[in-house]
């Protein structure tokens, strides 16, 4: 299974990107605008650290507007991946693209039909919001479930993202719902790193050594 950083966040990125644990970044439009850096700047930086994949978001709303943004985007890096919204209006030029072998990251899916055309379209990924359909009092988890077999039944080539994670228990259910991968945001992907009890069992094994009064070992 693959982590992703949901992040625009460069320390962050740099930082677990070289520990070897993150295979790729996550963008979009409400990361990039928290940055101090300018977007551009940051993407050219990111493709150069992140060798795997890296989703950047079109921001144009016009689907001609957004097929030549897509073109541009695709063009940054080998691995740019164009992240487009599920929006009726893109199925066109997203059919396009993806005979352009332009690779695409499909957001804001929120339903089976959803990634059922998209992955008839041929798209490289699919990100189901898990998060924003807990919002609404929907089962997020439920889709990532149903979309796997959807894709496993079906023979497709698309892989699904998780995203819009925003605890442990759900990036533990992407992981039981065999997400291709999951995109994680910081503080979820610090926090998942630890764990109270490993926390206090290291600190009663260290006591209960300082107590055989040993100083060097071994
Ligand atoms: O990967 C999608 C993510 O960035 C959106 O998360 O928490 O705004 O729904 P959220």
């Amino acid at each position: 299974m693959k982590v992703f950083l949901d992040t625009a966040d460069m320390k962050m990125i740099k930082k677990y990107v070289q520990l070897g644990i993150i295979d790729g970044v996550t963008t979009n439009p409400t990361h990039l605008s928290k940055e101090k850096e300018k977007p551009e700047k940051i993407i050219k930086e990111l493709v150069k650290i992140v060798p795997g994949d890296i989703s950047v978001e079109i921001t144009e709303k016009s689907a001609d507007k957004v097929y030549l943004q897509a073109q541009k985007i695709s063009k940054i890096a080998k691995n740019i991946v164009v992240k487009i919204p599920c929006h009726a209006d893109y199925y066109e030029i997203i059919k396009k693209l993806v005979k352009e072998k332009i690779q695409i990251n499909i957001t804001l899916v929120f339903s089976l039909a959803q990634a059922l055309f998209m992955c008839k379209l041929g798209v490289k990924y699919i990100s189901p919001f898990i998060g924003r359909l807990d919002d609404i009092g929907a089962d997020g988890t439920q889709l990532l479930y149903e979309i796997r077999d959807m894709i496993d039944n079906y023979g497709y080539s698309t892989q699904i993202i998780a995203a819009s994670i925003r605890s442990i228990d759900r990036f533990n259910e992407a992981i039981m719902a065999i997400a291709d991968v999951a995109t994680i945001p910081s503080d979820v992907f610090e926090k998942s790193l630890q764990h109270p009890l490993t926390d206090s069992g290291m600190e009663k094994f260290l006591s209960d050594w300082k107590k055989t009064g040993i100083k060097q070992f071994p």
